[in-house]
């Protein structure tokens, strides 16, 4: 038998403040058909003022507890990717330990931008397989909009605010590809790549926050690519093919991204998950919110494989594939 991690719940958590196209158009020079043909963005959330990266992941993370029916004293760790933290040290995961309860194991951020949510997947994945831990929150949260330079038409129409969580447990499986939970997760990055994407801000070099940067058409350009190359590698790794996937979940960056990866793996455009019509890219938080409201409307049941993938600033990527 070989242990494995599964996901007992998952939640999502929206601030309620919806801003349009047509709201950032009355200040800006663009228009609602730019941005919906361009990148398929209809609406994004925007935290409200005081709403903080760690209250949307406490908020999703309870929801997460809630549909695994696991009480926060039972976890032994919170693994949150973010790139907004409230503050810049200590972790957020920390906030969010004690706004839940949570007065044992650990806590802690990883950064891997628009890819942290698998990266935190694949490191709580590792944690339960080798027997470091039985139940690990995972949470995808942002508060991008704090980010943005809402002047740059380029960059400001693009993100959005937002957080989903998943419980993994321990469990035992046969080893295939049969098995549930989490089959296998790929993460990769190549820092070359900085300049094309990167937040002109940090405590070490400017002492500020700083805002978001981004070349655009280059980012996706690698995106196709580097999304079809680790999808590869993941099903090879499991000896599965395109045709085996029933859901695609993907990071939610650009609509046309989607398509195109979709299109690479021969799957059905309504196989992919797509959120990035209502909420724009939430980063780390895109792949959670996606899951969590297929599982919610009953798209997504038990034993149907799921490939989630992402690509962000870094460059970082990585692809996680789960037997439900
Ligand atoms: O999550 C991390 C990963 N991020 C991504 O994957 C994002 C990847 N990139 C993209 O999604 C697309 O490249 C964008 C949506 C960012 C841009 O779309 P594009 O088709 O690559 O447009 P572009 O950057 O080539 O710009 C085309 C034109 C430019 O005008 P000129 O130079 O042709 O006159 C831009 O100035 O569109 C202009 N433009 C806009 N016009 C109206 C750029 N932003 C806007 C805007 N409204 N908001």
């Amino acid at each position: 038998m070989v242990r494995r991690s599964i996901v007992a719940g998952c939640g999502a958590y929206l601030p309620d403040r919806i801003v349009t196209n047509q709201d950032l158009a009355r200040d800006l020079d663009t228009s609602d058909e730019w941005i919906t043909q361009r990148t398929g963005i209809r609406e994004r959330r925007i935290a409200a003022e005081g709403q903080t990266t760690a209250d949307l992941a406490t908020a999703a993370a309870q929801r997460a507890l809630e549909a695994a029916g696991i009480g926060a004293d039972d976890l032994d760790m919170i693994v949150l990717a973010t790139a907004t933290p409230d503050e810049t040290f200590p972790a957020t995961a920390t906030r969010v330990q004690a706004a839940l309860g949570m007065t044992r194991g650990a806590a802690f951020d990883v950064h891997a931008v628009c890819s942290g949510f698998i990266y935190g997947l694949n490191i709580a994945d590792n944690f339960i397989r080798v027997g470091q831990a039985e139940k690990v929150l995972v949470i995808g949260a942002e508060t991008f909009s704090r980010l943005l330079d809402w002047t740059d038409r380029t960059t400001c129409v693009l993100f959005g605010d937002g957080a989903g969580a998943v419980v993994l447990t321990a469990a035992e499986g046969k080893g295939d590809s049969g098995d549930r939970g989490v089959l296998s997760s790929h993460i990769h990055s190549d820092g070359r790549h900085h300049d094309l994407l990167y937040v002109d801000g940090g405590p070490s070099s400017t002492r500020t926050v700083g805002h978001l940067r981004m070349s655009g058409r280059e980012v996706f350009r690698h995106a196709v690519t580097k999304m079809a190359d680790v999808l590869g590698e993941s099903l090879a790794a499991n000896g599965l093919c395109a045709s085996d996937i029933d859901w695609l979940v993907p990071h939610q960056a650009n609509r046309r991204i989607l398509d195109a990866t979709a299109q690479k793996l021969g799957l059905a455009p309504e196989r992919v998950v797509v959120t990035v019509d209502r909420h724009a890219n939430t980063s780390a938080a895109s792949i959670p919110l996606a899951l969590a409201e297929a599982v919610a409307d009953g798209r997504i049941q038990r034993g149907d494989l799921i490939v989630m993938e992402a690509m962000g600033g870094g460059f970082t990527w990585g692809a996680s594939l789960v037997r439900w």
